[in-house]
């Protein structure tokens, strides 16, 4: 059996192709059927006079989906998808499919949603999950290559990490309440200070009660941790970061980003050096362009949208007020009312996609802020030891794996940006 996307490899042989049904035309005494394997498109073209009668009439009757096997001579054929064609002497039907669901008019998006286990196979689908696979191996290779050991923390936790109102609970035996991670960033921290610098891969969790195209419940982050980083130094290796995703993606993934009518005029500037403002020059742009905005508030995403129009590139919006962030960022010596956190923001309205900050190393202070956060305080124990012991300056960030496909992809929606979305009103399929 060959795979379609090898084609090229075969011109004037006979293969055997296995895939499902796509697509068909008939005129006269030849059909065509357009099959699909997962790694690309082929015409093959039944002739009535190359097969069996029943070969020929099974060509005319398979149904949208059904999977075939094709035994066929490879041609090319510049006018055909995929630029080959297949000459075709046998046809077999594997399993057969009658009235698939999902037809070639134009379906609602509750309709699909409920159909996601099929509309996986559509053309627009299976683009967007090879760029998503792109980006999670140029995530790995980034890391990989720079000293980065993978680490992978829990799930189950018994603490929150980004404040308590998002979280997923369980019981767990006799052990009380426990909570689906939110962010493996405290373990991270663990790992940093065992291994220098680590990242953490893997699904999280949120109770987001928000309704947005740009919030999922189930989402993947990667976090990596680096000891001895300070706030600049984390922003340096996140505009590395994201250059190199973007980049190594769209160089990749050309026929994708096709598929979807994605124009990558503006993907191509995500390059070094990126601008960076903090939230105070960010409420600045807010105001001067007639928005009305307190200082102290965090951004929504219209807010984000308008910040990041001021600029070609994802722009790092630095120095928060610490209110608004999680208890482990690190104060501003300068100013402590402010937080050593970043927030990097993407253009064309796709909003933050990184969030990280320095890690506040001290003990009695982070001690002060597990109070004030009102976290109890025994179950971070460990996590004050990381202080306790050889405690260092360091830093991390996390990136929405979902989001940044979104924004890749150009996508309205990140429910399309994983496999099976989970969302406040959708569990299923
Ligand atoms: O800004 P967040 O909440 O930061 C953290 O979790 C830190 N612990 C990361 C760290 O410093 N190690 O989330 C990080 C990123 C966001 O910028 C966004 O891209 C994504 O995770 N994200 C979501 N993506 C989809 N759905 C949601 N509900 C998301 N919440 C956050
Ligand atoms: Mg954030």
């Amino acid at each position: 059996m060959v795979l379609i996307k090898h084609l090229s490899e075969y011109v004037g042989k006979e293969v055997t192709i296995k895939g499902w049904l796509y697509n068909k035309r008939s005129s006269g005494k030849v059909k065509f059927l357009i099959v699909r394997d997962g790694t690309g498109m082929l015409q093959c073209v039944v002739f009535k006079g190359n097969v069996s009668e029943e070969v020929f009439e099974l060509s005319g009757n398979v149904g949208q989906e059904a999977s075939v096997e094709i035994i066929g001579k490879v041609k090319e054929e510049p006018r055909a998808v995929g630029g080959y064609e297949l000459d075709c002497t046998d046809v077999k039907l594997i399993g057969e499919s009658n009235d698939y669901p999902i037809t070639p008019k134009e379906h609602g998006i509750e309709f699909l949603m409920d159909h996601r286990h099929l509309w996986l196979r559509s053309k627009r689908q299976t683009a967007i999950l090879k760029v998503r696979h792109r980006v999670i191996k140029a995530i790995r290779d980034f890391f990989d290559s720079r000293d980065f050991t993978l680490f992978d923390p829990p799930i189950i936790t018994p603490n929150a990490c980004e404040g308590t109102s998002t979280l997923f609970e369980t019981e767990y035996f006799d052990l009380g309440p426990a909570y689906l991670t939110q962010s493996g960033q405290l373990y991270a921290e663990a790992g940093a200070m065992a291994l220098g610098r680590v990242y953490t891969f893997g699904p999280t969790f949120r109770a987001e009660k928000s309704k947005t195209r740009r919030h999922l419940t189930e989402f993947w982050m990667v976090e990596p941790e680096v000891a001895f980083n300070d706030l600049d130094d984390n922003m340096d290796l996140a505009e590395e970061f994201l250059e190199y995703v973007v980049q190594t993606t769209i160089n990749d993934c050309v026929e994708e980003l096709e598929v979807l009518e994605r124009d990558t005029t503006s993907l191509k500037r995500v390059k070094r050096p990126f601008p960076r403002v903090s939230y105070s020059e960010a409420v600045e742009i807010l105001k001067r362009k007639g928005h009305e905005f307190e200082w102290g508030n965090d951004f929504g995403g219209a807010d984000e949208t308008i910040i990041s129009e001021e600029f070609d590139r994802p722009v790092m919006v630095h120095r928060y007020p610490a209110e608004v962030k999680a208890f482990y960022m690190k104060r501003d010596p300068e100013n402590p009312k402010l937080a050593l956190a970043v927030d990097v923001l993407a253009p064309e309205g796709y909003g933050e996609i990184v969030g990280g900050s320095q890690r506040e190393d001290n003990l009695d202070l982070l001690i002060e802020r597990i109070k004030e956060h009102n976290l109890p305080q025994e179950f971070f124990e460990w996590y004050l030891d990381l202080r306790r012991y050889g405690s260092v300056p360091h830093s991390g960030f996390g990136l929405g794996l979902e989001r940044t496909v979104s924004w890749i992809c150009g996508l309205e929606h990140l429910r399309e940006a994983i496999p099976f979305p989970r969302m406040i009103y959708r569990n299923t399929p």
